[in-house]
């Protein structure tokens, strides 16, 4: 298909939106924006007025983005008249198996205000950590939110990530609980409770620290007894208890802690490039307001909307627009544990139906996916109240972008790129978008607060069009994270070192002529598969642990699905053979080490990696064999040139 004309072209906003948008045109949003960063305080602190105060809504921003004096802020929809609305709809993997799951705003606030009693009375308290390691259940937002009504910081780990990465997370977070589930429904039952345990038993607690072993974990019954009996899940009499059994009887009154506004809400570990997962940490009084206010302009949120995010609340995204951002605007949305392809690949626009969903979000690997199945399984859906078609976790390529727009929206609706990352919280691009004229492929302009910059590497604002540097924020925001839990240092090295004065994203940006700016993707060593980060660092050390490999080079490969993949090339010991035994031993251990989602695409065999003098593998020459393109660039610095054509013989005949 040729979309040259269609992807050069301005896609106006539709007509039909523009009579209820929240800013009424750019000249708006213009003034807006202006505002919000020239008085920031004033423009903030507006919004601040709309939540519940303890003490004081004044809401403060000195040089170093802290909000100071402020206690908890929350909006308690079910005070306001809306406690009888739906808060979430449920929708399971089957598509019949949807009876217990819609709660209304009363219902939801009762089961936060028991759960919470149950974590205190189990001796937790504000300022402890509760892991939580769970599918899209109700249960998973009771836990998160009863967790953030007593202040305790919970940390989730996605259901999809190992034994092992959790036991990471728990360990590095000092957690002393775990609400856990005993399996996650994709067709039959993954078991997760299974994790749990075998993290029970892999870890080695530190002895001399026996307050870090978790002390006890609420296992969540997800799918009735016979399952739990069927899925063998250890118990220990004492220390777990089974969410059923306390929930009955638990209060469903539960005074909030009072928090200051610079209190930690939660964390949640993203990919680090040395490897070490990092705990991004996210405060009370900021996170609340940002998240609250990108949903309402983002998807321009209006009281009778039906919306769907579809990203797991274990990833940043569900986070903030499965749980935070909708409940704090009152919205009705949708949970969904399933995937786009259960029963069939159209399951998504079977839901849209079934909801009359008007604003969705989802990740650009999904569209991809999906737009190979045909345009049939989405047409014979009735999709007539879809308003908002949104985007998040990578570049969208502008063949998707054009197949949501023209066949999923029927051109009738806003399709919007929205750029962010976990430690942002939408630091983000791309806002008031009913309005923004859209070009398919460009994150168009910053969100309320946001001072994007393309830097160049000496450190440079780039002003000229179209000259890609870094994407660098320059003034701080309420959502920024405020620290990397337990490292503050590497909170200042990671983001704040390489340009000083400037929040750096690690990605690559350009802006056109317009102003419209384009994200390029990652420029350090991290891989974004199907919009989940990883890093190659964390990658290369799995390979490395298994006895036969003496070294590993992990590289990003552009893949038609998940738009970028992994590539690996592994130096053997002396004497050990390369087989496809072997390969396969390799994808599952790193699947075992981080989770399945990170199962590389691609293991190489490499007698020798193609290395400089003082010994730095040269990644963008590897890049380079992962494709098959001889061009490999400038080699003076190598120190042994022959590996390259012994690495160009060795690719994988699929690669
Ligand atoms: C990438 C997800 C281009 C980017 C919310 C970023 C994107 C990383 C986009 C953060 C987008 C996310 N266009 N790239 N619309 N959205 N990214 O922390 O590389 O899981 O730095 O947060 O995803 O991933 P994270």
């Amino acid at each position: 298909m040729d979309n040259s004309d269609e992807t050069a072209r301005l896609f106006p906003p539709p007509d039909r939106l523009r009579n209820e948008s929240h800013v009424k045109s750019m000249d708006d949003y213009k003034e807006m924006y202006k505002r919000s960063v020239e008085d920031p305080e004033g423009f903030w602190g507006d919004i601040a007025k709309q939540f519940y105060w303890k003490r004081s809504n004044i809401y403060q921003m000195d040089g170093g983005c802290q909000n100071k004096h402020l206690l908890q802020c929350y909006r308690p929809a079910y005070k306001n008249g809306q406690g009888d609305k739906i808060a979430f709809f449920w929708e399971g993997n089957d598509p019949a198996d949807h009876d217990s799951g819609n709660i209304t705003y009363s219902q939801l606030k009762d089961k936060i205000c028991k759960f919470a009693n149950i974590l205190k009375q189990s001796g937790l308290k504000k300022g402890d950590r509760v892991a939580i390691y769970m599918p899209m259940i109700l249960e998973l937002t009771v836990a998160m939110l009863a967790c953030a009504r007593l202040g305790i910081i919970h940390s989730i780990v996605f259901a999809g990530f190992s034994a092992e990465s959790l036991a990471d997370r728990i360990l590095d977070g000092q957690c002393s609980a775990i609400v856990t589930a005993d399996g996650v429904w994709r067709g039959h039952l993954l078991p997760k409770g299974h994790n749990v345990q075998q993290n029970g038993d892999y870890v080695d607690y530190p002895e001399e620290k026996p307050a870090q072993r978790p002390t006890r974990s609420l296992k969540v019954l997800d799918d009735g007894l016979e399952l739990y009996h069927a899925q063998k899940i250890n118990w220990t009499d004492g220390r777990d208890v089974w969410w059923h059994d306390v929930m009955g009887t638990a209060s469903t009154d539960c005074e909030p802690e009072w928090m200051d506004a610079e209190d930690p809400l939660f964390m949640l570990y993203t990919s680090g490039s040395t490897g070490k997962p990092k705990g991004v940490l996210h405060t009370v009084g900021g996170y609340m307001l940002y998240s609250a206010t990108t949903f309402k302009y983002a998807f321009d949120y209006q009281p009778d909307d039906i919306y769907w995010c579809t990203a797991d609340v274990g990833w940043i995204t569900g986070h903030t627009y499965v749980a935070y951002g909708p409940l704090n605007n009152g919205a009705t949305s949708i949970i969904f544990e399933g995937t786009p392809f259960f029963p069939d690949a159209g399951r998504f626009w079977a839901i849209i139906e079934k909801y009359k969903v008007t604003k969705f979000y989802t990740a650009p690997t999904a569209i991809r996916a999906l737009m190979r199945y045909g345009d049939e399984y989405v047409t014979k859906y009735d999709r007539s109240s879809l308003k908002v078609l949104a985007t998040v976790g990578e570049p969208i390529n502008p063949e998707a972008w054009l197949w949501y727009h023209n066949v999923v929206g029927n051109k009738q609706c806003a399709v919007v790129d929205t750029f962010w990352q976990t430690e942002t919280v939408r630091g983000s691009l791309h806002e008031v978008e009913v309005l923004t004229p859209t070009k398919p492929g460009s994150a168009t302009f910053p969100f309320f607060g946001i001072v994007p910059v393309i830097m160049s590497d000496e450190g440079v604002e780039i002003t000229e069009p179209n000259v890609e540097g870094y994407l660098v924020f320059k003034q701080p925001w309420p959502g920024l994270m405020r620290t990397v839990y337990g490292d503050h240092e590497r909170y200042e090295t990671t983001y704040f070192k390489k340009f000083p004065g400037y929040y750096c994203t690690g990605d690559g940006a350009k802006r056109d002529e317009d102003g419209y700016i384009w994200v390029t993707g990652r420029i350090d060593d991290m891989v974004n598969v199907s919009g989940h980060l990883l890093s190659t660092a964390e990658i290369e050390s799995a390979l490395v642990e298994h006895p036969t490999v003496a070294e590993a080079a992990v590289v990003s490969h552009p893949h038609k699905i998940k738009g970028e993949c992994t590539y690996c090339f592994v130096t053997l010991k002396e004497g050990k053979e390369f087989s496809d035994a072997l390969v396969k031993e390799l994808m599952d251990r790193v699947r075992k080490k981080i989770g399945p989602f990170a199962q590389p695409d691609f293991v190489q065999n490499a007698p020798g990696l193609p290395k400089t003098r003082s010994g730095k593998i040269m990644r963008r020459v590897l890049r380079k064999i992962a494709v098959g393109d001889k061009n490999v660039g400038d080699i003076t610095t190598m120190a042994d040139e022959t590996v390259i054509d012994k690495l160009f013989q060795l690719r994988p005949p699929e690669a």
